[in-house]
């Protein structure tokens, strides 16, 4: 279903020769002498970061005829905490979030979903809550605003006062651009829901996300009701 907004944008986007790099995910101009400087910094150092060659000893909580889920936790070897790291900036970097601190590092869990390719295409960092505020539901968009309107408005989601208990809290959860709509984040979610406490299996109210995208919040939306 396209828009009148959508037909203005692909429009603008032919006219300035974007195209969407068929290896990293990155949009950009052909036409543009900086934008194919910026495409080729990215390019491989993305690349790079999401390259997984495999180690001696790897926690696989979950395998599927696509690909596999590894879980890291803060105390394992280097080599697996700063892979879990650098592919926790690349999400941070695409969320927008300036600071890379986790609210508590100690207990962060990172699942990350490594493909047949051998690429991490997905992550999602888990962490011991105790309480979550739950995000109130929006109206539907009105007719007569523009979806960048809509979207901004909508970043600042109005949170319930009232807390509510949770055990685990999603501080982040990402999904390469070109994998997206695969059922990668829910699995990831599925897994986290049966390895994060050791023993038992965790229902959706007992996991909360932190401060939700509007693609986070399409999401978690579907996920919560299926
Ligand atoms: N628009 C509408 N519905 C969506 C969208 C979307 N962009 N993404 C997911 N859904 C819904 C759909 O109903 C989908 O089912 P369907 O494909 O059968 O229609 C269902 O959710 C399940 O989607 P998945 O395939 O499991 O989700 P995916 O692997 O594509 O990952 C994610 C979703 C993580 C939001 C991805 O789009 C992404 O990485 N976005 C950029 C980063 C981001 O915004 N992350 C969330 C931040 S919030 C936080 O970190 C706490
Ligand atoms: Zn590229």
């Amino acid at each position: 279903k396209q828009t009148d907004n959508q037909l203005i944008i692909d429009a603008g986007q032919k006219q300035f020769g974007a195209t969407t790099c068929g290896s990293c995910g990155m949009l950009y101009s052909t036409d543009s002498p900086e934008d194919n400087f910026q495409h080729t910094q990215f390019h491989q150092r993305f690349l790079d970061t999401i390259k997984f060659v495999g180690w001696k000893k790897e926690r696989v909580v979950a395998e599927f005829w696509d690909g596999k889920i590894i879980l890291v936790l803060p105390e394992d070897p280097k080599y697996a905490t700063k892979k879990a790291e650098d592919v926790r900036r690349i999400a941070d970097s695409e969320l927008g979030f300036q600071q890379i601190t986790l609210s508590s590092p100690s207990s962060a869990k990172t699942y990350l979903f490594i493909n047949s390719d051998r690429m991490v295409v997905g992550c999602l960092v888990a962490e011991n809550i105790r309480q979550a505020f739950r995000v109130l539901e929006q109206p539907e968009k009105p007719k007569d605003i523009n979806k960048e309107d809509f979207m901004e408005r909508h970043r600042a989601w109005c949170c319930s006062t009232v807390p509510e208990k949770a055990i685990c809290g999603v501080s982040r959860i990402w999904v390469f651009s070109l994998m997206r709509r695969k059922s990668i984040a829910t699995r990831l979610l599925d897994t986290v829901r049966n390895t994060f406490m050791y023993g038992s299996h965790l229902t959706k109210e007992e996991i909360a996300f932190s401060d939700p995208t509007p693609e986070g919040k399409l999401f978690a939306t579907k996920y919560c009701d299926t």
